[in-house]
């Protein structure tokens, strides 16, 4: 298996799938690589495709604030990535031949970072990585054991912005998992807010 650095290396030059050539940025995924926690989307969008950092514009400042009052922070506690790396024209869905070509990365990457929390945030990552046929709605909230690892399925922080009823079922889903942390990690995690 490659190292990380190897994998980044090889990633930033991908001409796998089409929307390579479409890309302005590779957004191969940002954070701790030896983080305990893995977040894990579904593709950029403009701000990060021009910047080439995950979670970048609006989305990227609500994660940033579920966070920080969950006591996390990108640099430290987290590494966050998508099932695609580039993004797809208009903001549309990552299709099938697209989310082949890249899943191996992803992969990979979960293999390195070797976490023992992953969030999935969206649909997206929740079907492609655990069951084409889960429903967000429904599995959200629950802990699922995929790996030998532990999954919190939750929503996308672009959903919270279409209906900020849901942020409080997603500050629940963070909850739990400051819980979890404090249990697998380090019992002295520190959360102003829970
Ligand atoms: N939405 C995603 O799914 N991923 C990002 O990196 C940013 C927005």
């Amino acid at each position: 298996m490659n190292d990380f650095e190897t994998l980044k290396q090889e990633v930033l030059v991908c001409e796998k799938c089409p929307l390579s050539q479409t890309r302005n940025n590779v957004v191969f995924g940002n954070g701790n690589p030896n983080a305990e926690i893995m977040l894990i989307a579904e593709g950029p969008g403009y701000y990060e495709d021009k910047s080439g950092i995950v979670f970048q514009g609006k989305s990227g400042e609500l994660l940033d604030k579920i966070l920080t009052a969950s006591g996390f922070s990108r640099d430290e506690h987290i590494f966050i990535s998508n099932i695609v790396k580039c993004r797809p024209p208009d903001n549309r869905q990552p299709n099938d031949t697209e989310k082949a070509a890249c899943l191996p990365y992803l992969y990979q990457q979960i293999e390195l970072v070797n976490p023992k929390i992953i969030i999935l945030l969206g649909a997206t990552a929740l079907k492609e990585l655990i069951d084409p046929n889960a429903r967000i709605t429904q599995i959200r909230g629950q802990w699922i054991d995929w790996k030998d690892r532990l999954v919190m399925p939750t929503y996308h922080p672009s959903a919270l912005l279409r209906n900020p009823t849901l942020k409080r079922p997603v500050w629940e889903d963070f909850k739990n998992v400051v819980a979890k942390y404090r249990e697998l990690v380090n019992p002295e995690h520190y959360s102003a807010h829970c």
